[in-house]
């Protein structure tokens, strides 16, 4: 299905002898297209060694704080930050403890407190380690703050008991990890298009007007709506950004007329389009086609000429079923300019972001909006971090739909 392509996840291993599953895990993972770091605790190395899981996944094996020869230091909150998903396979009882208490004693445990993403547990360990009151108490724990718990199979274990410890075997897993994210999933099936950054109209060959538009909030939403399973389609003006979603299609504008034709082009298969980009009002009607040079006596003079107005050409192709959000950036007369805009160009919903707050316009990673549709409806929300505004603009979206 896909659904682990381009996924970062991190592989988290314990000492417990299901670690040498771990190895069938990583391959599967890998195979599934997931770029994996594998984070092993120093028990875990007693049982499977770091050359293995490095030569498999195509990454060093992070098992310290430090590393030792470079003097470098692995930082946990940026592999926290990193990942779409973290599977601590097999997440031992100690380990369990140590989660569930919030010790933060080695790399791996560490790395799970500065996790933003979901994570999954596999525990394994004897049967009546896992029947102890203690454990059963801290996985509850674990499962009641969001924690994923992949249940232990029944069956022979090392220690030839028999009963529940068995770590779950990976293609399990890596069916449990798959089914949250089709879950996740809630704009599958989707195309949207999505304009982003500024446009440059070209003066001469060497200069142009443009405007302070980064492309950073476009991006983020491009990014939201491909994990979450639309098919992406960015035209994107110049700006110095990449995908980080292999599903997104990108395609590279430099003018006002050429994103136009682009979004046309796009929006004639889409479902939604979204106008981020910040479009130049005019371009030079009497652009150079060489550098134009500093004459003594004469200044150049620009001739400007209107642009089209991408947003209203879409939404007055707008047909029943496909929805239009644009984007707008006031100073003055915020909600009422908005509303006038939502008509002007058949919006179905308009993203607001005041001149006024700080650390909330151009360039910035955060921003502050207030959606407001068709009926009049605002919802507001505060300042933020550009990824997690994008989460607010299309859960709107997918209510609406
Ligand atoms: O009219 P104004 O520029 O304030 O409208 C902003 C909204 O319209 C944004 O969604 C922007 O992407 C879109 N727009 C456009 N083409 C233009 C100007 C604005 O798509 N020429």
């Amino acid at each position: 299905m896909g659904l682990l392509k381009g996924k970062h996840i991190i592989l988290g291993i314990c000492g417990g002898i299901a670690a040498y599953k771990s190895v069938f895990l990583l391959r599967l993972l890998v195979k599934a297209g997931a770029e994996v770091q594998v984070v092993i605790t120093p028990a875990g190395k007693e049982f499977i060694t770091p050359v293995t899981l490095s030569a498999l996944s195509g990454r060093p094996v992070i098992s310290e704080f430090f590393t030792a020869n470079t003097g470098s230091w692995n930082s946990h909150v940026d592999l926290g930050v990193w990942a779409d998903a973290m599977i601590i396979a097999p997440a031992t009882a100690s380990t369990i403890g140590k989660m569930a208490g919030g010790i933060a004693d080695n790399m791996l445990v560490t790395t799970y407190l500065s996790a933003k993403c979901p994570v999954f547990l596999a525990p394994a360990m004897d049967l009546d380690m896992m029947a102890h009151p203690s454990t059963k108490r801290n996985l509850e724990l674990l499962a009641g703050y969001g924690n994923h718990i992949i249940e232990p199979a029944e069956g022979e274990l090392a220690s030839h008991l028999v009963g529940k410890g068995r770590m779950e075997e990976p293609e399990n897993i890596v069916k449990a990890v798959e089914a949250f994210f089709a879950s996740q999933c809630d704009m599958a099936g989707l195309r949207v298009m999505i304009t982003a950054g500024p446009t440059h109209e070209r003066i001469d060959p060497v200069r142009f007007i443009g405007n302070y538009s980064s492309g950073k909030m476009g991006f983020a939403i491009a990014e939201e709506c491909a994990r979450r399973g639309a098919e992406v389609t960015l035209v994107s003006g110049p700006v110095s950004l990449q995908c980080v979603h292999p599903g997104i299609r990108r395609v590279n504008v430099e003018s006002a007329r050429e994103m136009l034709a682009a979004a046309e082009e796009a929006f004639a298969t889409s479902d939604v389009a979204i106008m981020c980009a910040a479009v130049a009002d005019y371009y030079v009607e009497n652009q150079a086609t060489s550098k134009i040079k500093r004459e003594k006596d004469e200044i150049p003079q620009i001739v400007l000429q209107r642009n089209p107005d991408i947003a209203a050409t879409l939404g007055a192709k707008k047909q029943p079923g496909q929805v239009l959000v644009g984007f707008a950036l006031e100073t003055d007369n915020e909600a009422a300019n908005a509303r006038l805009k939502i008509e002007r160009k058949n919006l179905d919903f308009i993203v607001l972001n005041s001149m006024r707050d700080k650390d909330a316009c151009f360039g910035t990673d955060t921003n502050k909006v207030t959606i407001i549709d068709r009926s009049g409806v605002e919802k507001a929300f505060g300042l933020k971090p550009k990824s997690e505004v994008a989460h607010d603009i299309v859960n709107h979206l997918v209510e609406i739909i």
